[in-house]
């Protein structure tokens, strides 16, 4: 089954939507196998975000993601990298939807709420980076067969 990595960005633990987040991702059907609140540390972000490290905006978004706790989750279900980033919403929360979650609670790029692995092989290096083996729970849940078809 896929995985994805997804982070509730400073900003969403800030304001209080963690909880409004991940219920989100809860309600649609995907199962958290592994979720924590902590403090990225410089070397972290830098391996989270070493796509961006020459870009313009790369020491702001390590300053910004250090800055205060996140909440970081793995999620699992069918598809759920392409459907995690569909409810994300585009990067520029000005042009996501009505319904998605920059859409619904961001106005600002660099405070655009949460974050989603964009494709399988960053999901897997992404999961990797945040969470130890042990820290990643299998486990059915009674609602599985009215949510998954077998
Ligand atoms: P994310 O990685 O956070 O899920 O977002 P994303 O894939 O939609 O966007 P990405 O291109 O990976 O950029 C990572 C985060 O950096 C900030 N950003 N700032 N000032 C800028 O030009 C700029 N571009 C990106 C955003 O907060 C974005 O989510
Ligand atoms: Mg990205």
């Amino acid at each position: 089954m896929e995985r994805t990595l997804i982070i509730v960005k400073p900003e969403g633990v800030q304001r209080g939507l963690t909880g409004q987040v991940l219920a989100r991702f809860e309600a649609k059907g995907f199962k958290f196998v592994g979720l924590k609140l902590m403090r990225i540390t410089p070397e972290l972000a830098a391996r989270h975000y070493a796509e961006h490290a020459a870009k313009p905006f790369y020491p702001g978004l390590v300053r910004h993601i250090t800055s205060s706790p996140v909440v970081v989750g793995v999620l699992e279900g069918p598809n759920v990298i392409a459907v995690t980033r569909a409810m994300m919403g585009p990067t520029k929360p000005w042009e996501a939807p009505a319904g998605t979650i920059r859409g619904d609670f961001a106005v600002s790029m660099g405070l655009n709420i949460i974050h989603g692995s964009d494709g399988a092989e960053s999901a897997a290096r992404e999961i990797d980076i945040f969470f130890t083996p042990e820290e990643l729970v299998e486990y059915p849940r009674a609602t599985d067969p009215w949510i998954i078809e077998g």
